[in-house]
């Protein structure tokens, strides 16, 4: 298989010189030509007879292939173990930002913490002033003087989809120690919990397919996942309640990262994206099943932000569950043949006497 490549600057002059800044001066020596140690790649797959093609700026060898498949003698295909369970295309074009106004001392804790999480990533990003959106509504204007570059984009989205895997592996994995130790029934949470951790990975793992992170990026991700993950566990034992509130702030914010990336491709700031050559990975259409006119990256956008906003929906509707006896309601059966909640376009989450 011979891939297509676009190698493009991921760092504007401005992001080079804060890297450069922020890391000791081992990590300032560039690689392959790239500022401070992140080096992100833009793959465009050109399919030519189902295998994938490539054309390069840069030698084709320096692109490492993340998760290659490997050939065994028997197996044909690993398909995903928890297949994705769709989306019409009006859901996911309802789906718009929104925000959840903090109502008790937990939420606001919560908020602020998110607040400051998204100040690092604008940071990280290379984000400038003129590419922010207005300060007094972060998570829902889409307004900007400047758009982003894909690289930049991809950066943004490689941050976020690393640290999402995390909450739903760590309140799936309290929960089923729980439900173990004290001998109880977890009532359908743990499932919904491991299978939006996996959700995200599948995400990390597209992004993956478009992009290199160079040597600081990888730091930054394990750094990033050691501090996260324990300070997680530790939040999730002392209040499910705030860390189920804190997702949903998070989610909203993904919501709002991938609105303002379809809107900028829409307005045509994206070249690379809206190149009709320009395939999503191979990984992208088997996991969402994807229709055969559907493949742009401006339709691969739209699936992973429904999901974001599932993922928003489910954790300010658990947030505000019983945490010890409330059944999953996403799961579970109703009375009188009423269908289950519907998480994605309920922005704020369903409160409990809408649920229970
Ligand atoms: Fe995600
Ligand atoms: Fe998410």
């Amino acid at each position: 298989m011979l891939s297509t490549k676009v190698q493009t600057k991921l760092c504007t002059p401005k992001q080079a010189v804060r890297l450069s800044k922020a890391v000791t001066p081992l990590f300032q020596a560039s690689i392959a030509g790239y500022p401070a140690g992140i080096r992100v790649g833009l793959l465009a797959s050109i399919q030519h007879g189902g295998s994938s093609r490539a054309f390069s700026t840069t030698p084709v060898a320096n692109f490492r292939e993340f998760f290659p498949s490997k050939e065994t003698e028997h197996i044909r295909q690993t398909p995903p173990a928890w297949p994705h369970h769709g989306f019409t295309e009006e859901e996911m074009l309802s789906v718009v930002p929104s925000h959840r106004s903090p109502k008790t001392w937990g939420d606001w804790a919560a908020w602020k913490f998110v607040r400051s999480c998204r100040w690092g990533m604008d940071f990280f990003t290379g984000m400038g002033k003129e590419q922010k959106v207005d300060k007094t509504n972060p998570t829902t204007a889409v307004e900007t003087i400047k758009p982003l570059t894909e690289g930049q984009w991809l950066l943004r989205f490689l941050f976020l989809e690393s640290i999402a895997g995390v909450p739903g592996m760590v309140a799936g994995m309290l929960r089923h120690l729980h439900s173990i130790r004290r001998l109880k029934r977890d009532n359908g949470w743990i499932e919904t919990l491991l299978e939006e951790s996996y959700n995200e990975r599948m995400h990390l793992l597209t992004f993956m397919k478009m992009c290199e992170p160079g040597w600081f990026m990888k730091l930054l991700l394990i750094g990033a996942q050691g501090v996260y993950f324990n300070g997680l566990f530790l939040t999730y034992l002392i209040s499910p309640k705030i860390t189920h509130r804190f997702v949903g702030y998070l989610e909203e914010e993904a919501v709002h990262t991938y609105t303002m990336a379809i809107k900028q491709i829409d307005e045509g700031h994206l070249p690379k994206w809206s190149d009709p050559k320009f395939a999503v990975p191979d990984i992208a259409i088997q996991y969402w099943d994807m229709p055969k006119d559907k493949r742009t990256m401006k339709d691969l956008i739209l699936y992973i932000r429904a999901d974001e906003a599932c993922h928003r929906g489910v954790n300010h509707t658990l947030s505000n569950l019983n945490q010890k006896e409330d059944p999953n309601p996403f799961v579970s059966l109703y009375k009188g043949g009423q269908s289950p909640p519907r998480p994605a376009l309920k922005a704020e989450g369903y409160e409990r006497e809408e649920v229970m």
